[in-house]
């Protein structure tokens, strides 16, 4: 799998998107959360997505054929504090329109830094899915900038957090995409889960 990883095109609005018959996946989370460089991370590619030296970098969806049987969108990060209240409000707008109407969606992966103490907006995002009824599978990013225990201790703290709203809790990866770590068990689950599940 990720042998072959196409761009298609960059869409600054979901009603242009084009439609695919392919399964497909989706990549969102906080500005800075580090889609991109999951996405480069799972492709094994240098720059297939442009990971930001400032953050709020990618202001568009951008679409990748992977090997000709999967999409993937790396969806506009959310909470970027220098951003208007009425463009944050329209890519809010945006993203929800994608997700609730998208025919080939099969996956939306939640980023979510695991270096840092869980955020409001990340509750808050999680709280629209819940009401929208949008499953979601968590990418714990960054994992490398906490020591072992530390890592052990911030796991607790978010899942205390999603045990106050969710039973199950969402399932999750722990991932690194500057360690290179949680590449294997993610590929597994798209390749389990979402190349072999029944799509149609
Ligand atoms: P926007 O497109 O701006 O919303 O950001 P993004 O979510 O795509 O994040 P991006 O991948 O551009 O990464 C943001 C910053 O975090 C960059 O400086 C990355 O080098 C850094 N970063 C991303 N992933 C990791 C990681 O696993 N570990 C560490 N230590 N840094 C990371
Ligand atoms: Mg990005």
């Amino acid at each position: 799998m990720f042998e072959q990883v196409d761009f298609i095109g960059s869409y600054p609005k979901n009603s242009i998107i084009p439609e695919f018959e392919i399964p497909e996946i989706c990549f969102w989370g906080r500005s800075n959360v580090g889609k991109s460089s999951i996405i480069n991370y799972l492709c094994d590619r240098k720059e297939v997505a442009k990971v930001s030296t400032t953050p709020g970098k990618t202001v568009q969806f951008n679409a990748f054929n992977i090997d000709g049987s999967l999409i993937l969108m790396d969806l506009p990060g959310y909470g970027y504090a220098q951003v208007s209240k009425k463009v944050k409000s329209k890519w809010k707008d945006e993203i929800h329109k994608y997700l609730k109407n998208r025919k080939n969606l099969s996956c939306l992966f939640l980023l979510i830094d695991i270096s840092i103490p869980p955020q409001v907006i990340d509750q808050e995002v999680m709280k629209d899915m819940g009401i929208m009824n949008i499953p979601f599978i968590i990418l714990f990013t960054k994992s490398d900038k906490c020591t072992k225990n530390e890592l052990n201790k911030s796991l607790k703290q978010h899942i205390i957090k999603l045990e106050e709203n969710w039973d199950p809790i969402p399932s999750y990866f722990i991932t690194s995409s500057a360690k290179r770590t949680g590449r294997a068990d993610l590929i597994n689950f798209i390749h389990d889960h979402i190349l072999n599940s029944d799509f149609n």
